[in-house]
């Protein structure tokens, strides 16, 4: 056995005995990072370098015990905490919370035993220390340090060898070795790169905080989704309290898993009901309204779906979609106008998710629908009545992914009736009223029906 060191490119794969700045194979600057030979290596006769495989079976999964960051939210994410030696980008627009939620977790893990260290490139230690007060999270085992160099902050994590580490943030991190400036991406990926192997040679769990513009461009988590473990997005409205965290990447679970947050002065604070946060304000009998269960990830809740249509004598009538998606809504008004004969072309309309959550999925189209009818014959929905499907081109009504699921959801929230595809099998405590299509649905429930 021998040790060798070289050095592979990111980009290509391609390796050098020798440090360069360029590839020779691809042209990519700055790319080239230094491997660390593994153990249980050996060599042919022709001095080729083998590894020696062994039977899956027999791998011990347990080898990875997972250290609970002791915010539920996040642990719900990571699958139940953080691996030794993963590293986990932690992904969002600048403003978000990442190094709330980051201060929030090393201060749970600080207490609870483990060595945290947190390296503070954007803001000075009494800055740190002030928040940390705030959320109570100072703990005599978690540490900081404020250092911008790299190598300074190599040699400081390998000396200190905390359980945790947590970087805030990579873009303001570099090496003075290297050219471009912070946040370059160059000097970006260079940066995660060092931590990468820094963290799974010492075996110690890594967060790399990582900014990210409106258009998820910028030299950040983009460029290093490849060289971490785990790739978390720390999502949601500016102007709303309510946060998503979620695992785009994960090599150590799944990645369908939702974490919700809520925004305080006492900093983040879990959510565990999303519905009743999100439907806290709906008028109860107001018409315009319906309540959608939809899915996030595997994650159901209930968001109250919300029309308005307002007459106009302009010759394009608007139609504004908030926090849904706007080639959907026009679809549901052409569907409306020529399967059901409900015409809004002499309205305005605009049709919004309540609460700073953004719908996408098709189940939610019902409701979307029966919100414009309602909205349109100023006429309110049943109530306590949740309304789950997809509306198809012939005004037809499909069934959804995990219906089940939602509409247990739904009897959680209090809900009684359901209005739902024919084809949805029974739901213990909830009414379920199918339809096949849309017209049925409103000669049964609808404005005229009552
Ligand atoms: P921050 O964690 O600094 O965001 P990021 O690191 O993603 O840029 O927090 C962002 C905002 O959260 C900040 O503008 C103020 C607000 N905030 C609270 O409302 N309550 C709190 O307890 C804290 C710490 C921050
Ligand atoms: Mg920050």
């Amino acid at each position: 056995m021998r040790t060798r060191v070289r050095f592979r490119c990111l980009e290509c794969g391609a390796t050098s005995p020798k440090w360069l700045g360029r590839c020779p194979e691809c042209g990519e600057w700055s790319s080239l990072v230094e491997e660390v030979e593994a153990r249980g290596r050996a060599t042919t006769p022709e001095g080729a370098v083998t590894a020696t495989p062994v039977p899956l079976a027999d791998v011990d999964p347990l080898a990875a015990p997972r250290r609970a960051t002791g915010v539920a939210e996040l642990d719900r994410v990571l699958g139940g905490g953080l691996v030794p030696g993963s590293v986990t980008l932690l992904g969002g627009e600048p403003g978000m919370g990442k190094s709330t939620l980051l201060l929030q977790a090393l201060g749970e893990m600080a207490a609870a035993g483990a060595t945290c260290l947190l390296v503070s490139a954007e803001e000075s230690a009494e800055q740190v220390r002030l928040r940390a007060a705030r959320l109570g999270a100072l703990d005599p085992k978690l540490l900081v340090v404020t250092e911008m160099t790299l190598p300074v902050v190599l040699a400081t994590i390998e000396t200190t060898l905390p359980h945790v580490v947590a970087i805030d943030s990579v873009q303001a991190l570099h090496d003075p070795d290297l050219p471009g400036g912070p946040g370059s991406v160059g000097q970006v990926r260079h940066v995660a790169a060092r931590l990468v192997q820094v963290a799974k040679r010492n075996g110690i769990a890594s967060f790399l905080v990582g900014h990210v513009t409106k258009e998820g461009a910028l030299a950040g988590p983009r460029v290093l989704e490849h060289l971490v473990d785990t790739v978390c997005s720390f999502e949601g409205d500016r102007h709303h309290a309510l946060r998503l965290l979620r695992a785009v990447k994960h090599r150590f679970g799944a990645t369908d898993e939702l974490g919700l947050f809520e925004m305080t002065v006492g900093g983040l604070r879990g959510v565990p009901d999303a519905s009743a946060l999100l439907l806290a304000d709906r008028r109860v009998g107001a018409s315009g309204s319906a309540v959608a269960p939809v899915l996030d990830g595997a994650r159901p809740m209930l968001v109250e779906v919300q029309a308005l249509v307002a007459p106009t004598p302009a010759p394009v009538p608007r139609r504004t979609a908030l926090a849904l998606d706007g080639g959907r809504l026009a679809l549901l008004l052409a569907v409306l106008h020529r399967r059901a004969g409900i015409s809004m072309v002499d309205a305005d309309v605009y049709a919004s998710v309540a609460g700073g959550i953004r719908v996408a999925e098709p189940g939610a189209d019902l409701a979307v629908a029966m919100a414009l009818v309602s909205a349109w014959a100023d006429w309110a929905l049943p109530p306590n009545t949740v309304m789950l499907g997809e509306v198809g081109l012939g005004g037809e009504i499909r069934q959804v992914s995990q219906a089940p699921r939602r509409l247990a959801e739904a009897v959680r929230a209090g809900f009684t009736d359901a209005v739902v595809p024919l084809s949805t099998p029974e739901v213990a405590g909830l009414r379920l009223h199918r339809f096949g299509d849309l017209p049925s649905i409103l000669d049964a429930l609808g404005p005229g029906a009552v």
